[in-house]
Order: C-alpha cells, then structure tokens, then sequence
C-alpha cells in the first residue's frame, strides 16, 4: 500500500490531531508489529524533525533497539538505566527538558539535549517496549507531546503479541 503523508501546519495540538488518525489508518492496515513501528518513527520524524525518534523494545531485562529515525543509537539498555529504562521500570512517561542535569540518562548523541519517553504496553499491562524522542532543544517537549504521544501508545497495544 502506497501512503501519502498529510503534515499539517499549525500548533502542536493540531499537528497531532491532524496525524494521529492519519497514523491509526496507517496501521491498521498492516498487522506486523515493527513494520508498523517504523512507519510511526517515520511519520514522527517526517512531522517534527527532532533529533531521533524510535522504539526500544523489551528483551529479557534489557530494552533493545527497534525501529527508528536519526542517527545510531545505543542498542542494549539494561532495566532502569537511562531515561528509557527508568520510563520502563516506573511504567511511566518520562519528560526531561535537559538530560545534562538528569542524573540518570545514556547519552547515545552528545547533541540530544532534550527527551520524553512513553512507554507501551501489551495486552496484559506490561510494559512491552517504549518510544523515545530526542531533540537538540532544551526544554522541547511538555505536557501536550505526553498526552498526543500517550494515545499514539495506545494504538500499539493491539499489534503486540
Ligand atoms: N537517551 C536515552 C538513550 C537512547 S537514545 O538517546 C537514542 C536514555 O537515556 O534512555
């Protein structure tokens, strides 16, 4: 199936309002799991151009790269490492407006200044992998990225195992 991208113009809130059920369509038509996350990153990237955008995905006690956008990234994280691994262990979205003063980030790209990472969860509850957005900006992301970003979470949850 061959997609058009409609990137919208216009605040944050509408520019997610506008993507994300262009992304739920584009989905739903495709029932593998990391194509799916890679066409997310894609649409991410292509919308916003930060830094980075991707998925870690979780494997035993690590997270392991997945799908993404940007440049090469570290590609094991253990549980609770790193800005990733604490929004996997809390379960929760981790906003940092400056990772130069959170204790406890991996700095894969010195040039990533500021993150938020989501986590997603399968059909159970746990947390099956999260969806990390990096950007050179300090301070880039707040409570409107974690509600649009939270929903976008949700429309995986269906695709996990
Ligand atoms: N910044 C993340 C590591 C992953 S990358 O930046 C792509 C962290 O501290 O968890």
């Amino acid at each position: 199936m061959s997609e058009q991208l409609f990137i919208p113009t216009g605040t944050k809130d509408q520019v997610y309002t506008t993507i994300l059920p262009q992304i739920k369509a584009l989905i739903e038509g495709e029932s593998n799991l990391i194509a799916n996350l890679a066409n997310i990153s894609s649409v991410l990237h292509t919308t916003f151009k930060h830094l980075w955008v991707g998925f870690y995905l979780v494997e035993g006690d690590e997270l392991v790269l997945g799908p993404f956008q940007g440049p090469i990234a570290c590609t094991r994280i253990k549980k609770g490492k790193g800005v990733c691994g604490e929004s996997w262990e809390k379960k929760k979205t981790m906003v940092i407006p400056n990772v130069l003063v959170h204790p406890n980030h991996i700095a894969c790209s010195s040039e990533s200044v500021s993150e938020i990472v989501v986590p997603v969860f399968d059909k159970n509850g746990n947390v099956f992998g999260v969806l990390d957005i990096d950007s050179k900006k300090e301070g880039e992301f707040d409570e409107i990225d974690q509600k649009f970003l939270e929903q976008l979470a949700t429309l995986i949850t269906p695709f996990t195992a």
